[in-house]
């Protein structure tokens, strides 16, 4: 039985809607893009939300809204895709690598506690796999050092840490949706979201050009702006991501229930008063590389998020980063993520369960 790591497809109404827009010659600037940024923050429970072009512009716009300037440095876990850091270094700031709770993947609210220098300006947890990071601890982090909180919500669209959204709990956010991710947009797209008012004028700017008004420059900044035909394409999967979010986590049951029993294998933990929305839905196995050749044998799809930590990569070695996170670098010769996508059928999940159980047999 073949079984994707992901299945991507848009409902014939959305597909209408979206030519509907095509048709219409209202590209950029349209109505659905601001609608959707409304339907976003009431949907997190902030004041602010704004649609920009991908995740990764997202970043830039969080960090460049929450005051980060060239020399300061930003707490960010190793473990995560590249965009954490590089948009830090692209602000001309410093990431400084925080090492990752095992259990559940995501920063480690004491080993940030110890990063921290007379330099340090904001902490950057990232949600990993969907799952919120300890934000309690970090806020308190936070506010014992006067630092700034944004959230990396890039895979984290609904979930919920003590009853706050992603996206709602640090000072600003950016979401991402890219084609993988939990909320998409027919293409690439990303989000930003905030309950601050200098904070939203900052990112709006920037992702405008500095814009005020036409052709009148405030500041300095770029175009991230939000393509219509996505903005559309985004409000219907917002409409749907209760509902896709529920399908992951009723996939996740149904393998923690299916491999709990295997000794070489660990399922995610999920710490009480957190909502995970199983972006990805990551074990760490023993014999990691051979279980990832058995699954490719028989056709299942994996992902390896991430085999090289971000401190270890070239790019950053280059740039002369030098640090040890043995949690991480243990990590990511163990973890591997299972299809969890909603499209799943149930024979799905358990032809998966049935073969990782096959061959630890
Ligand atoms: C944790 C994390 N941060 C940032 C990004 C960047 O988002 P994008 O690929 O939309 O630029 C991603 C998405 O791949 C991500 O997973």
């Amino acid at each position: 039985m073949k079984v994707p790591i992901v299945q991507l497809g848009l409902d014939e109404q959305v597909i209408k809607a979206a030519a509907d827009v095509l048709k219409s010659g209202m590209w950029a600037d349209g109505k659905n893009v601001k609608a959707l940024e409304e339907e976003f923050s009431k949907y997190t429970g902030v004041k602010h939300a704004r649609a920009v072009n991908n995740g990764t512009a997202a970043l830039m716009c969080a960090l460049h809204g929450a005051g980060i300037k060239p020399g300061d440095e930003v707490l960010v876990p190793s473990f995560t895709f590249i965009a954490t850091a590089n948009t830090i270094l692209e602000c001309g700031a410093m990431p400084v690598f925080v090492e990752v709770d095992r259990a559940t993947f995501n920063m480690d609210p004491a080993d940030a506690g110890r990063k921290i220098t007379g330099r340090t300006r904001a902490i950057m947890p990232v949600h990993l796999y969907g799952l919120p990071a300890d934000m309690e601890a970090l806020e308190e982090v936070a506010a014992k050092h006067d630092l700034k909180v944004i959230e990396d919500a890039c895979q984290a669209h609904g979930a919920a840490y003590k009853g706050r959204k992603a996206g709602a709990i640090g000072d600003v956010a950016a979401f991402s949706f890219y084609p993988t991710k939990n909320m998409v947009c027919g293409g690439e797209g990303g989000i930003v979201t905030t309950d601050d008012d200098a904070i939203i004028e900052r990112v709006k700017l920037y992702a405008n050009h500095g814009q005020a008004q036409k052709y009148i420059h405030a500041s300095i900044g770029f175009n991230f702006r939000m393509q219509e035909v996505n903005g559309v394409v985004a409000r219907a999967s917002l409409g749907a991501l209760d509902a896709n979010n529920a399908k992951r986590r009723e996939n996740a049951g149904l393998y923690d229930e299916a491999l709990a029993a295997i000794p070489q294998v660990e399922t995610p933990t999920v710490p009480a008063g957190r909502e995970h929305v199983y972006h990805q839905y990551t074990l760490k196995v023993k014999h990691r590389d051979k279980l990832a050749e058995h699954l490719q044998k028989n056709e299942v799809g994996y992902g390896i998020h991430y085999a090289i930590p971000i401190h270890e990569q070239q790019s950053m070695k280059d740039a002369g980063f030098v640090a040890r996170l043995p949690v991480t670098e243990a990590l990511a010769r163990e973890v591997i993520s299972l299809p969890v996508h909603p499209l799943l059928s149930d024979e799905q999940v358990d032809f998966v369960a049935r073969t990782i159980k096959a061959f630890y047999a």
